[in-house]
């Protein structure tokens, strides 16, 4: 197996931004995205790596991004890296299955989410007004029960990683009317195809969150789609609602770290190696389930 990587530090072209899992590359127009092997959870980045997480990762979303391809532009242009520029392929061994390629677009100042299931700050939400998104819900709606219609919930972007949730009227008067229209029909779009996806290969798409921005001033679908850091993936088969849902990739790790006595603020503990090899196994699950491939 391929060694495990930390963090891009040996190309010759500038850092655009690093965040918790991806270091992404300014190359003029366009933006060179490397998933890395880091994880986190409760927003800590933990001293180890999960190896080919990285690839899984950016696998599922290459997979997403061709597959919905119909449905709206993305801004990925290559992911091979054979075709990178600026003599990129000479990294072709740390870079290849892990990168893409993408366009620079103007990304749009929210973030568009979309929830099939009551999960999360919606399940907060719903608790207190019995509506999610500020539309009215049914009485009587269980932690993670499929609600009757999936709801667009967008939110603001905020620096601090602390998305608080705003109305579509809200997004209207962020974006302008007509975009926000056709964000909202786009990404509803993209979560029906998705999840009708996934449920036939056992997965629940519970809910998910996309990035858009305009290319050219055309609607244009970016930074990352369908994984496992952007949407709620559940197992059909376990799904039982009026409780919390096993995450798909993530569960082990976070029962695990709930047994310790850990405050989850940094420094995080350190990650057994049972820990790792079971996460490092349910990615790649994740990926040969949604994808019916298997990875190198
Ligand atoms: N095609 C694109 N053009 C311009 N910006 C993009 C494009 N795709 C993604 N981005 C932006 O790149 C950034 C990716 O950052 P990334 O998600 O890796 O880290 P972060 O959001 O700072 O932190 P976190 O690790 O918590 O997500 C986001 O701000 C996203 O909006
Ligand atoms: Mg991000």
């Amino acid at each position: 197996m391929p060694e495990a990587l930390r963090s891009v530090d040996f190309l010759p072209v500038p850092l655009y931004l690093r965040g918790k899992v991806r270091d992404i590359f300014a190359l003029g127009d366009q933006l060179l995205i490397v998933v890395s092997d880091r994880i986190s959870a409760f927003d800590v980045v933990f001293n180890e790596l999960v190896p080919q997480k990285g690839v899984v990762l950016n696998s599922i979303a290459a997979f997403w991004f061709e597959k919905t391809r119909p449905i709206v532009a993305n801004h990925v242009l290559s992911t091979d890296v054979a075709t990178y520029p600026e003599g990129l392929s000479r990294y072709a061994d740390r870079l290849a299955g892990r990168s893409m390629l993408v366009k620079k677009i103007d990304m749009l100042p929210a973030e568009f989410i979309v929830r099939g299931y009551l999960e999360g700050s919606a399940l907060k939400e719903y608790r207190k007004s019995q509506t999610v998104g500020k539309i009215p819900m049914p009485a009587g709606l269980r932690q993670a029960d499929r609600l009757p219609e999936p709801v667009f919930t967008p939110s603001t972007k905020e620096a601090d990683g602390h998305d608080i949730n705003i109305s579509f009227a809200e997004l209207q008067n962020l974006i302008g009317k007509e975009l926000a229209e056709s964000v909202r029909e786009k990404s509803i779009s993209l979560y029906k195809e998705a999840s009708a996806y996934a449920a036939g290969k056992g997965i629940i798409l519970a809910d998910t969150k996309f990035e858009f921005g305009l290319d050219n001033g055309v609607l244009t679908v970016a930074d990352e789609l369908f994984t496992p850091d952007s949407s709620r993936f559940w197992e059909l088969a376990d799904y039982q609602p009026g409780r919390p849902q096993k995450s798909f990739d993530k569960q082990y790790l976070r029962e695990w770290l709930e047994s310790l006595d850990w405050d989850k603020n940094p420094p995080p503990p350190p990650l057994p190696d049972s820990v790792i090899a079971a996460t490092a196994a349910k990615y790649r699950e994740a990926y040969e389930r949604l994808t019916g491939k298997t990875l190198p």
